[in-house]
């Protein structure tokens, strides 16, 4: 065996069932997305059905730990979707794979230092940022140990999770994302 094989995660030696971690876990996202969706239909309700072009003078004027965790959070859901759909266990899924797993665990870094909630401390959501600086790692650690249906929904959890819904939540009221586009 090459060092080459030995590293990669090919579907002859783990058949990929689907992309996701498991029907359970994709039932429990998308109610909190439905969940996220109605908490913001609400607030569009309320704003008056006010939706405009993004409001970016409100971007510019937020602190870099803000502007570093969007950027980041926005490529790494590029690059998730990709890898989410994408095949499995070539280079091209090894060389995305961990910039996705840098790009969540220095997202999930920059969120400790945004403090919009609890200006004294750190909020509920901050437990959301502990479990993926843990969690990315330890998925690609997975990978590396040839465990792939644990690697798989890890990865695939952290995207549902991470992403998704932690990305609908963005949007409800009062947060930034909400003022951008309907505030
Ligand atoms: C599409 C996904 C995401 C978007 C668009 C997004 C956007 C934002 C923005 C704009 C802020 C600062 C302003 C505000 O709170 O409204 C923020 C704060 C925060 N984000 Fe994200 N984020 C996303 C995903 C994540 C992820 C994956 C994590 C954790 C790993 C995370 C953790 C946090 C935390 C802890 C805060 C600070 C909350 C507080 O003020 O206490 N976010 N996010």
């Amino acid at each position: 065996m090459t060092t080459e094989d030995s590293l990669s995660i090919t579907p002859k030696a783990q058949p990929q069932t689907g992309p996701i971690a498991g029907p359970l876990a994709l039932r429990i996202a998308l109610a909190l997305i439905g969940v996220a969706g109605l908490i913001w239909l609400m607030g569009l309700l309320r704003a008056g059905l006010h939706v405009h072009a993004p409001n970016t003078a409100l971007l510019a004027a937020q602190p870099f730990a803000v502007k570093f965790h969007l950027v980041t959070v926005l490529a790494a859901f590029a690059i998730g979707g990709v890898l989410m759909v994408g095949i499995k266990g070539d280079a091209l899924h090894r060389a995305l794979g961990w910039s996705w797993v840098i790009l969540m665990t220095s997202t999930a870094a920059a969120s400790f230092f945004i403090h919009g909630f609890n200006p004294h401390g750190f909020s509920p959501i901050h437990a959301l940022s502990a479990w993926v600086v843990v969690a990315a790692p330890f998925g690609l650690y997975l990978a590396r140990r040839h465990q792939v249906a644990a690697h798989r929904r890890m990865m695939t959890g952290l995207f549902l999770f991470g992403l998704l819904v932690a990305g609908a939540f963005t949007f409800i009221p009062g947060r930034l994302m909400f003022q951008m586009f309907f505030g």
